[in-house]
């Protein structure tokens, strides 16, 4: 053969082909917006790892939100950041809780035009950091953090959120939460699972924003997962189906494409990938020091987890994407 049969280049020669061909878009439509309320507070905090982030007051979240719904930035997740911290994380349930404040806070301002999610969790509201309550011998107690999750998504629901998310990675969190909405009469209320989350070094800057520190130096290995599994991570993504989750996360998300693209083969709920505060991070870092082109690398880093299968992304960098791509 005197030259290549096929010349892949004919489709690349001009913009307009190139997006003619274009096999992953890239939409605000796509993504999901993580926010932090801290209670207490009367001007939005910023957080230092996280440049561009910040612990909003119920007003610069209100605003926020009003923002990214004019952007059109269809989904938010909450995490709240309590003014008091406890063993059993009673403030992620009080119907006075932050995060149940500012939820009917945003209903009032948004309604239903942003799908109002809430991170279910305990974590940021126990004195020990940990994601569920811990036994006397201080490991964390599966089956007795069941019946507080099932707590929480109800406080949540009653406030207005439409998906609640569980993110503790404990086992049969999915099934407790929807028959708790369920009994209570919350059939519309939606759950996105933290499916596939794993033990990650990423999660660095995140802490910072909820002001957590686990006790004694701990870690989250004895219920996140290990790096190096991915058949697990079917497990976890397909007993979640089974238990009710109406769509499924996997997170991080550079770092497991294989298993967000395992995942999306798998199940046939929507795929949610979260790019979480240590890829921001990255990204904001190298950008400030000029040796990356931070806009670039953020538009190539979320198109690749839409590559890879994810139907939507959490991700910090939702409003200066929604912003870029012209919202
Ligand atoms: C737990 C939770 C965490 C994140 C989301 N939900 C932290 C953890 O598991 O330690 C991390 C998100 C991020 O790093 O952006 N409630």
């Amino acid at each position: 053969m005197p030259f290549p049969q096929r010349r892949l280049r004919r489709l690349r020669r001009t913009p307009a082909l190139r997006r003619l061909v274009a096999e992953t878009r890239l939409g605000v439509d796509d993504l999901i917006a993580p926010l932090f309320v801290r209670e207490g507070i009367d001007e939005p905090h910023p957080i230092g790892s996280l440049p561009g982030v910040v612990q909003h007051s119920r007003a610069s979240l209100r605003a926020e939100v009003a923002r990214l719904r004019d952007l059109g930035v269809p989904g938010i997740v909450l995490f709240g950041v309590p003014e008091a911290k406890d063993p059993a994380g009673t403030g992620a349930s009080d119907p006075d809780g932050i995060v149940q404040v500012a939820l009917r806070d945003l209903r009032d301002e948004v309604g239903d035009d942003v799908v109002l999610m809430a991170d279910l969790c305990l974590d940021e509201y126990t004195d020990h950091g940990h994601c569920g309550l811990l036994t006397p011998q201080g490991t964390v107690d599966n089956d007795a953090t069941l019946e507080r999750y099932a707590e929480v998504a109800r406080a949540q629901a009653e406030a207005g959120a439409a998906v609640v998310a569980p993110s503790g990675m404990m086992d049969g969190q999915v099934a407790a939460i929807r028959s708790a909405l369920d009994d209570a009469g919350h059939h519309e209320v939606a759950v996105m699972a933290y499916a596939a989350k794993y033990a990650s070094a990423l999660y660095g800057p995140f802490r910072e924003a909820v002001d957590v520190e686990i006790a004694g130096g701990g870690d989250r290995r004895a219920y996140q997962q290990d790096p190096g599994n991915a058949r697990e991570a079917l497990a976890e993504v397909a007993e979640d189906v089974a238990e009710g989750a109406d769509l499924v996360m996997v997170k991080p998300a550079l770092a497991y494409l294989d298993v967000i693209a395992d995942a999306r083969a798998a199940v046939d709920v929507p795929i949610a990938a979260y790019h979480v505060s240590g890829e921001y991070s990255m990204i904001k870092a190298a950008a400030e020091r000029g040796w990356v082109d931070g806009e670039a690398v953020a538009l190539e880093h979320l198109t690749a987890i839409r590559r890879a299968g994810a139907d939507v992304i959490l991700t910090y960098l939702a409003a200066e994407v929604a912003e870029l791509l012209g919202g």
